[in-house]
């Protein structure tokens, strides 16, 4: 399955001043750097199209598109000069009292493709930008329009919602928020809706499970006292854990409660957006409204760093009369060559009708992996679009998963080498119950989804063999 690519060759003493540079000045993300005491660091150097090779010239397929980033794939020339003729001609300018013509072009563009009355964009630079900027924006709404006990915001266990300490606050994952307690106050939590791990009496009805984890929010709101609660952040998809779908009839209740108690909707689409559930917003997928729509990854499909919200109307008219202004700004927010590689990136969508390929080919990616449901370790395979999480168990049958120390050697001594040493960038994470999440580039096709179910068969296999 090796490919050797007949790009840049790098010299085997450039490989090693690579290796041993970093080493001494590279701190990767979330990473032990001690596992690289005696291995190499892996070193990405160029990609075309799905794949992306090595420094050597090995091929990997990205089935992860980055980290849920590269739609449209990557080596796309269009898309890297529109980013540089933007630099020629106004390569920065702040989004501070003054707009520029790209920005303007992507925000009409973004306000047209969002669902509903989604018409003012706030742009920032990443996701968690994104997600604490709607918090931000919730909290100072509520001040205006003279609700200022509105805080508190509601999200699900496990969910990851960012790493600034605003959306760190608003993440579900208690392992990653311990370190830097105390965090901004107002965080709860309600159930995810992980239907494989549901509670036994809703766990053979997925609408009564839907209902209940709905259900559940309201609870949380009345417990915590409605005059506090400011939003609920949810994912059309959650990604963390390992996808876990809406059941039906869940967001419909989740509207519902919101609309009565007066919380606003943040729909956390920081993935789901921009194709990956196969329409440009993963809540027109399932047919919601959202107030705030937050955004990044896909936006740009990496070509250059862009986030943002999308926010309905009447948000903004508090803001929009006399001295009031949102006090709050980022000076890369909306940078021209990041809007100009955006518009650049949804004209691919537009010309390779990308969300048509993703719904024509969802069903296809969908049946091979559940090929995989053979294999004793593989407990569930679950997903929508191109966005799928397979849950691996120790026990099929009871649904037993590993106890730490085996996750620790199954997943970080075994999976996550393997698997890219097979050639396939995934991403094996034990957050939740340890799970394989896969999001390719939304031009795959059968040839690589064939080659996904390959490369996990074999490796799953052996994985099962080790245990
Ligand atoms: C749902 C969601 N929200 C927010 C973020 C944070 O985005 P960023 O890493 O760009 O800050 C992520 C990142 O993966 C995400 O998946």
């Amino acid at each position: 399955m090796t490919e050797y690519s007949a790009a840049r060759q790098y010299s085997p003493q450039e490989i090693a001043r690579l290796q041993e540079s970093a080493r001494r000045h590279m701190w990767l993300h979330f990473t032990r750097m001690s596992s690289y005491n005696d291995a190499d660091i892996p070193v990405i150097v160029r990609g075309s199209g799905e794949y992306v090779y090595d420094q050597y010239g090995k091929r990997y397929l990205d089935g992860l598109a980055g980290l849920f980033v590269s739609q449209i794939g990557h080596g796309r020339t269009e898309v890297a000069q529109a980013g540089a003729r933007q630099a020629s001609e106004l390569a920065y300018f702040p989004l501070w009292s003054y707009a520029h013509p790209q920005a303007i072009a992507l925000a009409e563009r973004l306000a047209s493709l969002a669902p509903g009355d989604l018409n003012r964009v706030f742009f920032t630079t990443s996701g968690s930008e994104a997600v604490e900027s709607a918090w931000k924006l919730a909290k100072q709404y509520f001040k205006a329009i003279g609700q200022p006990g509105r805080y508190k915001v509601l999200s699900r266990n496990i969910a990851y919602h960012g790493t600034s300490m605003g959306a760190l606050a608003i993440t579900g994952l208690a392992d990653i928020k311990a370190p830097f307690e105390p965090l901004p106050p107002g965080g709860v939590r309600v159930p995810n809706t992980n239907f494989y791990r549901a509670p036994s009496f809703v766990a053979h009805d997925q609408a009564a499970f839907g209902q209940w984890a709905a259900d559940e929010i309201e609870r949380a709101i009345l417990r915590e006292g409605p005059d506090s609660v400011a939003a609920v952040y949810l994912e059309p998809v959650q990604n963390s854990g390992g996808c876990f779908p809406p059941p039906p009839g869940y967001f419909e209740r989740v509207r519902e409660i919101c609309d009565t108690y007066g919380v606003l909707l943040v729909s956390d689409e920081v993935i789901c957006a921009f194709g990956r559930l196969g329409y440009y917003f993963g809540s027109e997928r399932f047919g919601y409204q959202p107030d705030i729509i937050t955004f990044a990854k896909g936006v740009t499909s990496g070509y250059a760093p862009l986030g943002g919200m999308l926010v309905r109307d009447a948000l903004m008219e508090p803001f929009s009369r006399g001295d009031a202004s949102f006090l709050h700004g980022v000076t890369f927010a909306g940078h021209p060559v990041s809007c100009a590689v955006a518009m650049a990136n949804l004209d691919v969508f537009e010309k390779e009708d990308l969300l048509g390929n993703v719904r024509a080919n969802a069903g296809a990616f969908r049946a091979t992996l559940e090929k995989l449901g053979d294999l004793p370790i593989v407990g569930d395979v679950r997903g929508e679009g191109y966005f799928y999480g397979i849950e691996l168990v120790k026990d099929k049958a009871s649904r037993e998963t590993f106890s730490d120390d085996e996750s620790e050697r199954l997943l970080r001594g075994f999976l996550s080498t393997a698997l890219y040493d097979a050639g396939l960038i995934c991403r094996a994470d034990d957050r939740g119950d340890p799970v394989i999440q896969l999001s390719p580039p939304l031009t795959c096709g059968q040839e690589q989804f064939d080659e996904m179910e390959q490369i996990l068969r074999s490796v799953l296999t052996q994985a099962w063999a080790r245990l």
